[in-house]
This record gives structure tokens, sequence and C-alpha cells, in this order.
């Protein structure tokens, strides 16, 4: 079969070298971009005059035919036409005859690449960020039901201050918040149009690439062809969000994994979440997290992998671009998949209530109270401190926890003990007095669920 840029060569590629360079092997996940952003270029060719009507019509309806092919997946791809763009060029020409050739003026594989790109980003990112929504409102479900569910709140993983599971929860709801609004803002650069840049310098057709652009739903046009046709900083973007998200869903991922250790015992997975041993016949494994979190890494790689490519690249087009592809649509997949495990397994989990609140009538956790009860009596709260920590390593000694102390006990530390102090140690009372704003008291968990909530729109 004779390439479609032959005319110059004398020799055919050696066979190692068209394997070696062609895209289609993935690059035929972007079919329908393709053809999208073809249509929108023959419309515009015929608008401006640059070819016939007539002729734009029987591009336009052999594309949309095989467009129609690839939704029911009757197309076959060679990989000597090396990449998705001469092959959907090789195809339309079968289809129509020679008239296909034109649909070719005016552009360049580089900004058609490039297009399909920004199309293919777009719609996916669009679809990220409905599931991240979905990824929220299962966090607001178990946040609701979980506004007095007491747990310890952990620094460096000791317990530290008893909060509300809810407040817990919507840590994460806010930091996907950020996701999504970086996902959003990233959107407004996959939203420059190449198309019409040429292989670099632009064409000496009079094109209008403001209207292809706008024929494709496009709110700025890249006003540099150089730019246009060298520019990956959309995908790089794109690729730093889902890295920071990934980051979020494998932060979220090991809490589970902690959490549904016999150790914790917080939490148990939906059995439809997990998987058994092949030896162990007691194990319910949480593969569904820990493999959330080992994604994490391809996320991470597919960002390194990119800057490395495009770092001390010249400009315009070099063919390392053509490596910008698999690792983009490996994250966008990974992506996809994690956001959608991610939503019905929050959902299903069931919440050990019981176990959290043992918890934490069994620790320390309570001792900062102790120390605001001082301060509030007029002791320096470093005084304060100091004699708190006393009285804990008292306790400790005694085998004892705050709330088995008595108030004799207590008066031997400090006069300004009272009675109500084991009001004050009790872990309920300890939530709902952090009543500062983004505080995990009860009433403020209440007023941050309905931000939440708003900012679903629900
Ligand atoms: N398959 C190529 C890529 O993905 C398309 C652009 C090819 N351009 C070229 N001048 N060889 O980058």
């Amino acid at each position: 079969m004779s390439k479609l840029w032959g005319g110059r060569f004398t020799k055919e590629t050696n066979q190692l070298v068209e394997e070696f360079t062609a895209s289609i092997q993935f690059d035929q996940k972007l079919a329908l971009e393709d053809i999208k952003g073809s249509i929108a270029h023959v419309e515009m060719l015929a608008s401006c005059g640059i070819i016939p009507t007539e002729d734009a019509k029987q591009i336009k309806a052999g594309l949309k035919k095989i467009q129609e092919k690839v939704l029911n997946n009757e197309v076959t791809f060679s990989v000597e036409d090396e990449d998705i763009h001469m092959n959907i060029e090789r195809m339309l020409i079968e289809e129509i005859g020679p008239v296909g050739g034109k649909l070719h003026t005016g552009r360049s594989r580089n900004d058609q690449v490039a297009t399909d790109m920004h199309l293919y980003l777009r719609y996916q990112t669009i679809e990220i960020i409905k599931l991240l929504e979905k990824v929220q409102e299962a966090i607001l479900i178990q946040a609701n039901e979980h506004i007095e569910t007491i747990l310890p709140g952990y620094t460096h993983l000791q317990r530290a201050q008893p909060i509300s599971f809810a407040h817990h929860l919507l840590a994460y709801f806010w930091m996907f918040e950020r996701d999504k609004e970086r996902l959003e803002d990233s959107l407004k650069r996959v939203n420059w149009s190449p198309l019409g840049a040429g292989a670099l310098a632009g064409t000496t057709f009079p094109i209008d690439r403001h209207q292809s652009a706008k024929r494709l739903k496009f709110d700025m046009v890249y006003p540099n062809s150089l730019d246009a046709v060298s520019d990956r900083d959309f995908i790089l973007e794109f690729l730093s969000a889902a890295s920071i998200l990934m980051m979020h869903i494998s932060r979220l991922s090991e809490e589970f994994v902690l959490w549904m250790s016999q150790e914790f015992q917080f939490i148990e997975l939906d059995d439809s979440f997990c998987t058994g041993s092949s030896i162990m016949p007691q194990k319910k494994n949480p593969d569904v997290p820990e493999l959330l979190r080992g994604k994490t890494g391809r996320v991470y790689g597919n960002l390194f992998s990119l800057l490395t490519t495009l770092k001390g690249l010249p400009l315009a087009y070099n063919k390392d671009l053509q490596e910008d592809k698999e690792g983009m649509f490996d994250t966008v997949e990974t992506l996809i998949d994690s956001l959608q495990l991610l939503a019905p397994m929050i959902q299903t989990m069931t919440v050990k209530t019981e176990n959290m609140l043992q918890a934490v009538s069994q620790d320390y956790s309570n001792a900062t109270d102790l120390a605001d009860y001082l301060a509030n009596k007029g002791v320096p709260f470093r005084k304060a401190h100091e004699i708190i920590g006393q009285i804990v390593l008292y306790a400790i000694q005694n085998n004892k926890y705050l709330l088995d102390l008595s108030l004799d006990e207590y008066k031997k530390f400090s006069h300004s003990f009272e009675e109500d102090i084991f009001t004050v140690l009790q872990p309920k009372h300890v939530v709902a007095a952090r009543n500062s704003y983004g505080g995990t008291g009860f009433e403020q968990v209440k007023v941050q669920l309905k931000l939440a909530e708003e900012k679903l729109g629900i």
C-alpha cells in the first residue's frame, strides 16, 4: 500500500520502522474526535470558498459514514497508514473517491492531532468532573448519617483529639471540591483551538480559524501557529490535576485499609468491594482501596513521563510529541475506573460506631480539654499544659484513663478542678466544644454540611 506522503520516497519503509513510528495502535481512540474536527474543517473550507460546496458535502457524508462504522466497530485500522489521521483519510478516499483528498487542504496532521487531543480532553474532563461529584455525593450521604459519630482524630497516627466522623469524611469532600475546581479551570485552556495552524506556520489558503473553532465550540483560537502545534501544557495541566486528585484518593484509600484492619475495626467495606485469599479462608481483603492507592503511582508516572518528553524540545512539532497520548489515555481511564468504584464503595461501607466510641473512651485524647478547663479558670495555658501532662503520667502509671480519676486525685494537682470536669471530659462534650468555625463541633459540622450541599447544588 503506497503511503499518503509517499511522493518523494524511492524505497519502502523498513517494516520495523513502520511499526515503531506508527501510533494507530493507540491513537485510534481519537477516531471520533478526528472525524468531528474534519467535519468542522471541511465546512469551513466550503464556507470560505476554498473548496466547492458540492465536494464538501460529499466529504462530510463520507466522514459521517466512517463515523457510523467506527461507532459500530466495523473499521479495521492499518499500521501502514501510521496514525488515526491517515487511516481515516484513506478510508474517506476509498469511500468517496479522489475528492476525499481535498479534506487535508489548509491543515496539517500537526494541528489536526492537537485539535483531536483538545476535543478528547474536554470531553473526558467533563466526564471526570461528573464522576467526582458522585463521590462527593456519597461522602455527603455518609456524613449526614454520622454527624454525632465520634472517633479518635490522629496526628502522627497517635490519638490526638476526638472528632466527628462526618468531619473526617468532609475533609475529603473539600479536597475533591478543589480537585474539581482545578479540572474546571483547566477547561479554559483545553478550550483553545489549534486547528488551522498548519504544520507550524499557518497556511496560504484564506481559511477562517475562528469559524472552525466556533463549530467545535472552542472559545479561543491559539494566536500563534507555532505555539498551537507545539503546546502540550493543556495535557500537563490535566495530568497534574489528575495526580493531585489520585493523591487524595490514595490517602482516603489508605484510611479505609487501616480502618478495616483488625487493629482498628472502625469500618467494614461491603463484601462486593473486597476479595478473599486463595489460601487463608478467613481473609477479607480491601483490594479496591489498595489498588486505588497503588494506581496513584502510574498517574504520577504519566505526568512525569510527559514533562520529561517535553523538556528541551525545540519548536515546533517533533515526533517525540506522539508520546503524549498513551499516558493521557491511561490517566483518563484510571481516573474514570477509580471514581466509578470509589462512590459506591463509600456509600456501602458499614461504620462501626460502637468501636469508634470505645476507642475514644480508652485513650487520653480529652487531655487538651482539661488544659483548656484550667486555662478558663485563669491558669496560664502553658502552666495548665504542664499540670495536665503530670496528670496523664499519673493516670498511665496507675492504669487509668482521665475519666477514671477521682476529684480528690485531681485536686492534688490543682485546686481549680471542680466536679464539672467529669462532664468536660466526656467524648461528646469534647467534640461539641470545638465550636470554632471549621471545627469538629457538631453545630459547625452541620454548617459545613450545608455549605457542601450548596456546592453540589443539593
Ligand atoms: N501521529 C502523530 C502524533 O501523534 C500525528 C502528527 C504527525 N505529524 C508529523 N509531522 N509526522 O503526533
